[in-house]
């Protein structure tokens, strides 16, 4: 099959309302609402708060779009999928507390510490990582021990100190200080490219790949990640809160080295592209082994490097 023509006629909007679907069912489950079970004294309402209603849920359609493309199993990718984004969103309520970057607002509301109190929010933070890992190791469910444990170490390295933890603590010791371009990309890699691509080789580990296979969609998911913080850094300049659900703005007014003050926003928008084009190269190594398709994948590097929040 002809991988161009194929990315340019399949339909994202479609494809990504059914999975979102998927995703959002599970979520709004799952999290912290188990009748015989409810998180004691408001927790769970801080939790929900976080993880429910917003988001744009990239994590996890990368994780059902990698699982479809190696024919996985669609429990265990669902599971990945929700557990991912519960990382991602623990990060995010972290993120936004004061002695982070103290912002007010997130996803169009105001953030888990401003709604719940500081104590609230750390501890939220806390539980929602706790049940990512509870997600992936389900008693009743038909995925075997070994891939589970396989699922859990790749996020959990992607979420500690060889990734968003770590890439987070390199944010916070650079503020006012301008990094080498070598220095900025790593911070990039951690915070930011570690959970994305951890998403991509999660959907992976879903099924069974060969190691060229998953050397390619490793580089697909390496490129991808770096592309989405590069973005993340352009909309912080150039598009307004409204439209980010989030304070514009606060990176200059931070200090913080990003690509926009290392490089301009043109050599920026023009280095997400590359970065693009990398991720659909990468992903042409995957098509040349005859697997299921990568349609889903490269509209979502598409989306994600070309979005306008
Ligand atoms: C924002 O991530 C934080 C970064 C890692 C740059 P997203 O832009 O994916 O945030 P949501 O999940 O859509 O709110
Ligand atoms: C955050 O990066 C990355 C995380 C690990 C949460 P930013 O601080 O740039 O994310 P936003 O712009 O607040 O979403
Ligand atoms: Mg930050
Ligand atoms: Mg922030
Ligand atoms: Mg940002």
């Amino acid at each position: 099959m002809n991988a161009p023509e194929n990315f340019s006629l399949f339909n994202l909007a479609d494809w990504s309302s059914q999975q979102l679907a998927a995703i959002e069912q599970a979520l709004s489950c799952w999290v912290a609402c188990p009748v015989e079970a409810p998180a004691p004294a408001g927790l769970g309402d801080a939790m929900r708060y976080a993880v429910l209603d917003g988001g744009k849920r990239l994590r996890p359609l990368l994780v059902l779009a990698t699982c479809e493309a190696v024919g996985g199993n669609p429990d265990a990718a669902l599971r990945s999928a929700c557990a991912v984004e519960l990382i991602h969103a623990y990060s995010l309520v972290h993120d936004d507390m004061p002695c982070m970057d103290n912002d007010v607002l997130r996803r169009g509301k105001p953030t888990v510490h401003v709604k719940f109190g500081e104590a609230q929010a750390l501890l939220a933070g806390d539980a929602l990582q706790a049940l990512a890992f509870e997600f992936l190791t389900p008693d009743d469910a038909d995925i075997d021990h070994a891939m589970q444990a396989r699922l859990c170490r790749i996020l959990a390295k992607a979420a500690g100190f060889q990734g968003m933890a770590g890439g987070q603590a390199i944010d916070l010791a650079s503020v006012g200080m301008p990094l080498t371009s070598e220095q900025l990309h790593e911070m990039h890699r951690l915070k930011t490219g570690a959970l994305l691509q951890a998403s991509v080789m999660m959907g992976a580990h879903c099924g069974a790949v060969s190691a060229p296979v998953l050397e390619a969609l490793r580089d697909y998911g390496a490129a991808v990640g770096l592309a989405f913080q590069v973005v993340d850094d352009i909309l912080d300049v150039t598009a307004d809160s409204a439209t980010l659900g989030k304070t514009a703005g606060k990176d200059a007014a931070q200090d913080k080295p990003t690509f926009v003050s290392l490089m301009g926003l043109d050599a920026s928008r023009q280095y997400a592209q590359q970065l693009l084009a990398r991720s659909l190269a990468s992903l042409d190594q995957v098509d040349a082994h005859g697997l299921r398709g990568t349609a889903a994948l490269r509209a979502l590097a598409d989306m994600l490097v070309n979005r306008q929040h």
